[in-house]
């Protein structure tokens, strides 16, 4: 396996393989087990794969969280060992993907990014998009590989590849989830102990959710969601909504010609969770 800092060199070095089908899996390191099926499945699909390793500064809003992200390279790299030469990594320094300013460039995503994580979290698709446009761009792999997780930003990606006019698929791959059903996340090391156990809440309320289409109506199920959160101190409930799979705008009454999605964002302590499943 073959680490490269520099975006060029890696293009250069693939060079020799003009024909090979890559992958590509974006990612901010502190791999865990939903990042390897992302790799596992790019592999099944591509003749060699690149997995990015970089923390994005400009999809942070708030320079604390960009500060605690984990950085585990070694780690991540021991992980991927196992892939041998299938997989080149790419984990550059700031300059290499910002050789100018650390800045985004402006999208417009329209609805897309002013709901849920757009609402709480101001400018962070914006960082989104610009990153992923330059890793891209800038290696051209005939697939990307991203995780359902964050589903808003996999909207989000496929709005810029249709924007951009990119020959890219994105490949949406489903959430995969630890034993309790918390699903897989880097920020779940920086839970407490205590935090860690009441996780799986989080899941446990969608799995509810679900049970209830057909027998409730969209406002009492949120009613029921914040009623839940608030007897539960420990959470701080961001957003509960149940919207349209294509378009994110939160519903408020069950359409069954239409694919639907609940999605949700608590915070435990510091660290802030989101998941969704189909509704
Ligand atoms: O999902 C992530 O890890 C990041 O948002 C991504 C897509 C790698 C861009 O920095």
């Amino acid at each position: 396996m073959t680490v490269f800092k520099e975006q060029q060199l890696l293009k250069e070095h693939l060079d020799f393989q003009k024909d090979a089908n890559i992958g590509l899996v974006p990612t901010m390191g502190a791999l865990h087990a939903g990042h390897l099926a992302l790799v596992e499945q790019a592999i099944k699909e591509n003749d060699y794969v690149i997995v990015s390793i970089f923390v994005n500064p400009t999809q942070f809003d708030d320079q604390k969280d960009l500060n605690a992200y984990p950085k585990t390279l070694s780690d991540d790299l021991q992980k991927l060992s196992v892939f041998e030469d299938k997989v080149y990594v790419y984990a550059p320094e700031v300059k290499d993907l910002y050789p100018e300013k650390t800045a985004t460039e402006p999208y417009n995503f329209g609805l897309l990014e002013t709901t849920m994580e757009g609402a709480s979290r101001k400018g962070h698709f914006q960082g989104v998009a610009t990153i992923v446009f330059k890793l891209l761009s800038g290696f051209m792999p005939k697939r990307a590989y991203f995780g359902e997780k964050d589903y808003q930003q996999l909207s989000i990606i496929h709005a810029l590849v249709a924007q951009k006019k990119l020959p890219i698929t994105i490949v949406d791959c489903p959430i995969v989830r630890e034993k309790d059903g918390l699903a897989m996340s880097s920020r779940n090391t920086r839970l407490s102990k205590e935090h860690r156990d009441l996780a799986p809440l989080i899941y446990k309320t969608l799995q509810q959710v679900k049970a209830w289409k057909g027998q409730k109506d969209i406002p009492e199920i949120k009613q029921w969601v914040e009623e839940f959160f608030q007897k539960n101190a420990a959470f701080e409930l961001d957003y509960f909504c149940i919207a349209n799979a294509n378009s994110l705008q939160a519903a408020s009454t069950i359409q069954e010609s239409q694919k639907m999605r609940a999605f949700i964002a608590v915070k435990l302590g510091d660290i802030r969770l989101i998941d969704n499943v189909n509704f």
